[in-house]
């Protein structure tokens, strides 16, 4: 199933701490924004990347998709101040297409099986996400004080690639915007429009490089998965 993507690109890497874009550090000495790109440049059914970009870093990353032959780039649209608006200054620009994914550029460990099962689902069904079950156990906490524990069965960490036909995503963001409702991921802003999401079981490698921490989780899954290939 054909797609194209959305990368938002456009933060400012607070939690990182690193005083730049978080996306331009190095992981095994390419930036994670390169890893990222470079999962979509070699699947076959991705047919366009769009990367929302900050009006002055887009000179430098166009350098970047020079150096790592980055071919598939259809736009590099102005992002905004929220993540939201960022995925919607693409949509806007795109044609429209059977299916789109929405990822962000700072999950560099995402694979093509999950993405081919994401695309099926989207198409089949107008909305796939990506997830993994919650690991530990889950309470719910006020004031400093356990008020409840949740069944954890029925709870799942969301990730992205989230995956829509591409006519729902552009109204539900249209809506969104009309009325000024800001979420955090894309399907809250379906959810909201009543339609049904379906969620495509991930990996924990999908991780979001965040925090200091989660860049050497990055580096010890790249060396696992290049201690795998080599074997
Ligand atoms: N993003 C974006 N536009 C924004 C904010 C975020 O395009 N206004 C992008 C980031 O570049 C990242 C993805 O959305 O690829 C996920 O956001 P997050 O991990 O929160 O990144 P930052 O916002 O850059 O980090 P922080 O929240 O720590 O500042
Ligand atoms: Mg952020």
């Amino acid at each position: 199933m054909q797609y194209e993507v959305v990368l938002p690109a456009a933060g400012s890497g607070k939690r990182m701490g690193a005083g730049q874009n978080k996306l331009f550090l190095p992981l095994a000495n390419q930036p994670i924004l390169v890893h990222t790109l470079q999962v979509f440049e070699q699947d076959e059914n991705c047919t366009g990347i769009w990367l929302a970009v900050k009006d002055e870093e887009r000179a430098y990353i166009q350098n970047l998709l020079t150096q790592y032959g980055i071919t598939k780039i259809k736009g590099l649209p102005t992002g905004g101040a929220e993540r939201q608006h960022s995925v919607h200054s693409c949509i806007k620009e795109m044609e429209s297409v059977e299916v789109v994914l929405v990822h962000d550029a700072a999950r560099p460990f995402i694979t093509i099986p999950v993405i081919e099962e994401l695309t099926r689902v989207a198409y089949r069904e107008g909305a796939a996400i990506a997830g993994v079950r919650a690991k530990d156990t889950m309470k719910i906490v006020e004031g400093g004080i356990i008020k409840e524990t949740v069944d954890r069965e029925s709870l799942w960490m969301i990730q992205t690639p989230q995956a829509f036909r591409f006519d729902l995503l552009a109204e539900a963001e249209d809506v969104a915007e009309k009325v000024g409702f800001l979420g955090t991921d894309e399907a809250m802003l379906v959810e909201r429009l009543g339609h049904s999401i379906h969620i495509v079981e991930s990996s924990y490698e999908n991780v979001k490089m965040t925090t200091q921490e989660d860049l050497l989780f990055g580096e010890a899954i790249l060396n696992k998965r290049k201690a795998t290939s080599a074997n």
